[in-house]
This record gives C-alpha cells, structure tokens and sequence, in this order.
C-alpha cells in the first residue's frame, strides 16, 4: 500500500487494477447466469451518476435515511461514545457524515472507497471543512482485507455504513462482510447502519427505475467502462435497463439486456448474445428490522437501536460488537 500526507489528510491507495476488471468481466461473461461485479459501476463516471440517482425523487433511501440522521443524531453521539473513531466504508462523497461530525466530534475519520480521485476530493473536502478532524482516507475495495493499524487504540471505532448498501451483497455474503466490520471495530466497538425495508412494490419498482433514467444511465455505464478502459466493443445502445423485484428473494434485481442477436469482443473473447438475454449486474436486499438484526447478530453483533421514519420505509440500526 502506498502512504500520502495530501493538504490536510492521509490517503494510502490499494485499488484494483484494470487486470481485475479484465479477469473478472471475461470470467462473469463465460459463465451463466452472465454476470458483471457491482464493485465496477463505481469509476468517476459512475460516482457521478450514483450521487445523481440519491437526488431521483422516486429514490426515496437518501432522503428518509438524511432526515433519521437529523433527528437522531444525540441518541447516536450517547451511543458512539466520546472517544470515537469514525470508519466509513463505501464513503462515496462523504455527505452524509457531515451530519455526524460536529455531534459526535470523532478523534478520526477514515473514509473508504474504490474510486480514488472522487475519494481524494471528498477527503479534501472534510478535511477542509472541519480542520480541528484527522482525516485518513484509503482507497480500497471494502471486500479486500482491510487493515486500520493506524486508528489509535484507546478511540472506539464506530463502522459508519449508510445508504443500505448491505442490500448489495447476498444474504450470507452480508453476514460475512458485518463479521469484517465487526473485526475492524472489535469488542465494544459501533456500527451504525441503514438498512431499506421491504414495502409495497410499486414504491421499490419506481425507485429503481426512475423518470429521468438516471439509474438506468448508471447501469449502463458499466458496458461504457469496460469500452474505455478494457477496449471492449460493447453497443450500448443495444443493452436495456431492467430492474424488478423479485419477492421469493427479498430483492430488487438489476439487469442489463440484450435488445437483438449480437456478438461483443473484449480483448479477442468473443460473447454471443441473443435479444433478450440478460447480465446481472446487481441485487439490493429489502429486510425486515427483524430480518436484519437476526443477520447482524450471526456476524457478532448485538442491537442497541433501530430508529425509522412515520411511513416506515427505512431503518437506521445502531449495533456493538458483543
Ligand atoms: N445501495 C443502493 C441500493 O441498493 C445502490 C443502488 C441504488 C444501486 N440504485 C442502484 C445499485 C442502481 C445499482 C443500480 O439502493
């Protein structure tokens, strides 16, 4: 890992490569169902879109999660304790933190994210915003192994995990993933966690496919991506958006799918694809308060306080490491 003190902060960077993306889009494309990881929608392009898509009126996670955060964020300065270090993983652009930062008066702050120079601006941006906060970024994929040693010891590390994107991972990839947070944070340690709810339909299908076509722009970046940066010959304009909830499964699932018969190369593998078929590209995991908890108390966690909106969409869970 490489290690620099940047205008007001640390960044080290551990990013994958685009040998990574190469090995992973060839090997998710040989293989059915096709399938391309999520990790990858987020290049500075995609960032950009991510952000555009929490302001979609139809997207209803950002704004109710923003107004939990408001309401209660003095029950979750008692909670997180007075000495607390503040670790984000998945920090994107770092807004929502801001809500937190001058209540709970963390020692440090350490966002984590994948895309390195929207992560670097974000830093800065804290960094500038709150002088008097240490603020050390790492650009890192949240999957990898991720190691804090630089957090000091007597600060209590309280994993900050917004937006429900829990909801990305499958089931029993969740509770390993909460096992690592739990890990980071150790015993005594916080999480504090927005997990969207399972609701009407109509309200889920709306939120994932909204008007503008922001979420659907964002989706297809992905084939974009791999044509920049792997020279990949991907027709975007003959893949489709589609995203539907599958209520066997708890989730909404998101594909990209083929309009017409057609062939795309990357690097000399060629992919056949026939008009309809689908790359599965994501999967966002509705739950239940009790669902969710049953979850996080199998990677070691034990529950402190939900907190949800009049309309019951979305919970805010704050959780310790037992
Ligand atoms: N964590 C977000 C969610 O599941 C991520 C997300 C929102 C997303 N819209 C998306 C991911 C569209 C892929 C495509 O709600």
């Amino acid at each position: 890992m490489t290690k620099t003190a940047i205008a007001g902060y640390m960044f080290s960077n551990e990013s994958p490569e685009s040998a990574d993306f190469y090995r992973e889009i060839v090997d998710g494309l040989s293989t059915l169902p096709r399938t391309i990881p999520p990790k990858y929608f987020y290049d500075e392009e995609g960032s950009r879109l991510f952000e555009s898509i929490c302001e979609q009126p139809e997207y209803y996670p950002t704004r109710t999660e923003i107004s939990l955060l408001e309401k209660h964020v003095d029950d979750i300065r008692v909670l997180a304790g007075s000495d607390c270090c503040l670790v984000e993983p998945g920090s994107g652009s770092c807004e929502k933190v801001r809500l937190l930062l001058d209540t709970l008066r963390p020692t440090v702050y350490v966002p984590l994210d994948i895309s390195c120079e929207h992560l670097k601006s974000a830093a800065a941006g804290i960094a500038a915003d709150y002088p008097w906060l240490d603020v050390h970024a790492v650009c890192t994929d949240i999957t990898s192994e991720v190691s804090l040693s630089f957090i000091p010891a007597q600060a209590t590390p309280v994993m900050f995990y917004p937006g429900s994107s829990i909801g990305n991972f499958d089931p029993e990839d969740a509770v390993e993933f909460l096992a690592c947070l739990a890990q980071i944070a150790g015993r005594g340690g916080g999480l504090l966690i927005g997990v969207d709810r399972k609701k009407d339909h109509e309200i889920l299908q709306q939120a994932y496919n909204d008007a503008g076509g922001v979420t659907a722009a964002f989706n297809l970046n992905l084939l974009e991506r791999a044509n920049r940066e792997l020279d990949a010959d991907f027709n975007v304009d003959a893949f489709e958006h589609f995203a539907s909830y599958n209520s066997a499964a708890g989730r909404i699932e998101m594909h990209l799918i083929s309009t017409r018969k057609q062939t795309v190369n990357i690097d000399g593998h060629c992919f056949d694809f026939n008009a309809g078929d689908s790359i599965h590209t994501e999967n966002s995991y509705k739950y239940t308060d009790e669902e969710f908890t049953t979850l996080a108390e199998q990677a070691g966690f034990t529950p402190c306080e939900i907190w949800s909106d009049s309309d019951g969409l979305f919970s805010l869970h704050f959780l310790r490491v037992s």
